[in-house]
């Protein structure tokens, strides 16, 4: 049995490093500080939120001739969806003769750190940005720190900081590495089924415990439908900024775990005329780029996701799956008609796939219709074609903030009045939904014919009021409204009182 047998193997430093023995539950970071002593990168809240984590995960580019490096929350993701994949930590940055890598230069001359628990996770996102931006905005700078909590400096040395890293020789701010990439290319796993001597289709597990609890990346769908019809109770992985709170919080250690990170037709985007097919482990920060042309509005909803790290890993297939009330993505994809491709294994030993609508997907709180087996392999996204798109995101922060609501509508314009209406919204019902009362309202009218008081008629009507965390009833309603007022007249100033709220 060769020593890759069981084995996470990732590169480090210009070296393959083979993991072996480990849990299918690690964390990147505990296995980053446990096992390499790389305490640099530091545990502020295992939930995503702190950034004191952050490392650059990096694969093939798309052409292969670089690696693609992306700031994610190593707190989050489990050691075996590093195999295949190069990461860096703080440690990484510093050159054999001692030069400081600009990030770490402009941080120390620009006095960007205090205590100093933030700043391996503010120098990592801070590098990632450097690497591929020469003169970025200041939009841009604050976008790529806001998965990074700081309590002591109030940023402003910290955004000087970055303003001065980026303004490095290129050659300086790289991360780029040729033999990286090479190495990078010899431990890819093989990207077609592999068959035992029977004829059937074998996935080759990376972690396999002594009580027979697994951990399996497979390269294509099918051995995923293959796996999971053998393993119907698996728990599907993706971008795990759901999977690993329950690993962090709740102790959860799903006994099959499959991940989707590695199937090639999961990870595709094919754009037609009509269409794109979004594959259900597209990370978002990948979704938000084939859109932001043509839906700017589904864009800054994904803009504000989270914050980089999060979006680098988290994926839309995921987002969907796990069905909360307040997921962002699913108003704008219901608004805008989007059908999912659900694929499992069928009786016979072929797979066979099913589409349905989104709007039909839910049976109610983080439930849905997918049955044993089966999982989510595209999203179809029709593209605008003419219609009107609007979406907004109301919540109490901008960025790295959960929604109070998220309104997204998409209308045709036919002779002056709004036709084919589609309503959705997040945080008004057990799971995002069209609001088909709403859109009975607004069809049919000029947008100068639509008034609040039907709206609200149509709100009462609608929704179970219910107060919650992060916002009383009396707001989400009236948010609710004002949103489509703003949608459909955008010169309208909206009431902005809650009367009793
Ligand atoms: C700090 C932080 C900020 C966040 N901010 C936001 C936010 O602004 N808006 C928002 O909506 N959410 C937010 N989330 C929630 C989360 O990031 C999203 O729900 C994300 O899209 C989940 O995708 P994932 O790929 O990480 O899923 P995972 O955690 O890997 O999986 C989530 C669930 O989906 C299932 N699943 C995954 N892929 C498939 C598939 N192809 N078929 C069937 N089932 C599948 C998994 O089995 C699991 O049950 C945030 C989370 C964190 C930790
Ligand atoms: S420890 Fe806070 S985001 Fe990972
Ligand atoms: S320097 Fe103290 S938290 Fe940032």
């Amino acid at each position: 049995m060769s020593s890759d047998f069981y084995a996470v193997r990732f590169v480090l430093d210009g070296q393959i490093h083979h993991a072996q023995g480990e849990r299918r539950t690690t964390t990147v970071l505990d296995y980053l500080r446990e096992k390499l002593h790389r305490t640099g990168t530091k545990e502020g809240c295992a939930e995503g939120d702190c950034g004191a984590c952050v490392v650059l995960i990096g694969e093939p580019g798309a052409d292969g001739q670089a690696i693609d490096w992306k700031p994610v929350n190593s707190c989050m993701q489990m050691l075996p969806t590093l195999d295949g994949k190069a990461v860096k930590t703080v440690e990484s940055l510093k050159k054999a003769d001692g030069t400081l890598h600009p990030v770490q230069q402009a941080m120390v001359g620009c006095h960007g750190s205090q205590c100093g628990f933030c700043t391996p996770g503010i120098v990592m996102s801070l590098a990632g940005l450097a690497e591929k931006t020469a003169q970025p905005t200041r939009a841009q700078i604050t976008d790529a720190l806001s998965g990074n909590l700081c309590r002591c400096t109030g940023y402003k040395p910290i955004v000087d900081a970055a303003v001065q890293a980026c303004a490095a020789p290129a050659a300086a701010r790289s991360l780029q590495d040729a033999k990286e990439l090479a190495l990078l290319k010899e431990i890819a796993r093989p990207t077609q089924p592999r068959y035992n001597l029977d004829g059937e289709m074998v996935v080759q597990p990376v972690v396999r415990t002594r009580k027979g609890s697994e951990f399996v990346s497979p390269a294509t769908a099918a051995e995923l439908s293959a796996y999971l019809a053998e393993h119907p109770d698996a728990t599907l992985l993706a971008g795990s900024t759901e999977f690993g709170l329950t690993v962090n919080k709740r102790y959860v250690r799903p006994p099959f775990i499959a991940y989707v990170g590695g199937v090639a037709e999961l990870k595709r985007i094919d754009t037609s005329a009509a269409a794109w097919r979004i594959g259900a482990a597209v990370p978002l920060d990948r979704v938000m780029d084939a859109v932001a042309a043509e839906l700017p509005d589904f864009a800054e909803v994904l803009r504000r996701f989270g914050s980089p790290p999060i979006r680098s890993t988290a994926t839309l297939g995921g987002n969907i799956a796990n069905g909360s009330p307040i997921g962002d993505s699913m108003p704008c994809l219901m608004a805008l008609g989007a059908m999912l491709t659900l694929r499992k294994r069928g009786p016979r030993g072929k797979d066979e796939t099913r589409r349905i609508a989104l709007d039909d997907f839910y049976t109610g709180q983080k439930r849905t219709v997918l049955q044993p087996g089966e999982f989510i392999e595209a999203i179809e996204l029709p593209r605008p074609q003419g219609r009107q798109f609007r979406a907004h995101k109301i919540s109490k922060r901008f960025e790295q903030d959960i929604s109070a609501t998220c309104a997204a509508m998409s209308w045709k314009v036919e002779g002056g009045r709004l036709r084919d209406v589609k309503l959705a919204y997040n945080g008004l019902t057990p799971f995002p939904a069209r609001a088909r009362k709403l859109e009975a309202v607004l069809e049919g009218r000029t947008p100068d014919e639509v008034g609040a008081d039907a709206l609200d008629e149509a709100i009462a009507a609608s929704f179970t009021p219910r107060d919650g965390l992060r916002a009383t009833w009396a707001y989400r309603a009236l948010v609710a409204r004002n949103l489509v007022l703003r949608f459909v007249q955008p010169d309208l100033q909206t009431e902005t009182s809650m009367q009793g709220a």
